[in-house]
């Protein structure tokens, strides 16, 4: 099973990607978990330019969704939104569908922001992802300058993660997805 990791952070040393990275390394051994590491790269969404020929970057996100059996999602919250570079990302593939059908995990690093949270469930339910609510928890990490070693060497964390992770595995391997 192959599993998208999204950080909706570009900053070298972000929180979010960090808890991705843990994640990356509680994957069990039949589960390839890639961290997705171009959101940088999208060009800001451009309907005109969204044709056969679509950009480089783009058809690399999409391709890269389209291999993966579910996706898991982390990011920070900018003045009560998604970030940016996040949300415009997701804008390329409203009319190309990857997340369709698609089991999503969306794992909220800082508990007290509940807007990103709430408007990633939003935006990928109207992009018919089925979001996974076993694999959403919310995992305190964002503040306590964990590095991924440090998230995984405090038990209450791993535990968190390791069971979004399961949730995300098990119910991806039940349906036909
Ligand atoms: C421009 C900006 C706006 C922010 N707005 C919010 C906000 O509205 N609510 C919140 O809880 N945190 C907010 N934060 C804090 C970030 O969400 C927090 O620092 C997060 O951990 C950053 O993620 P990262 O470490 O993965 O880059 C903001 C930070 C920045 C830089």
């Amino acid at each position: 099973m192959k599993i998208l990791a999204i950080s909706g952070s570009l900053r070298l040393n972000s929180t979010n990607t960090k808890l991705l990275r843990a994640i990356v390394q509680l994957a069990p051994t039949d589960v390839e978990i890639n961290l997705y590491d171009k959101l940088g790269a999208i060009p800001p969404f451009n309907l005109d330019l969204d044709n056969e020929n679509a950009l480089a970057a783009v058809a690399d996100f999409r391709s890269e969704l389209q291999a993966a059996d579910a996706i898991v999602v982390c990011s920070p919250e900018y003045a009560h939104g998604v970030s940016g570079v996040l949300k415009n990302a997701l804008d390329w593939i409203v009319s190309s569908g990857e997340f369709m059908n698609k089991p999503v995990g969306i794992i909220n690093a800082s508990p007290r922001s509940l807007y990103a949270h709430n408007a990633l469930i939003e935006t990928l339910t109207v992009m018919m992802a089925i979001i996974i609510p076993e694999a959403s928890p919310a995992v305190p990490v964002a503040g306590r300058s964990l590095d991924e070693a440090g998230i995984l060497a405090d038990q209450e964390l791993a535990t968190s993660l390791l069971n979004a992770i399961d949730a995300l595995v098990n119910f991806t391997e039940k349906s036909d997805h």
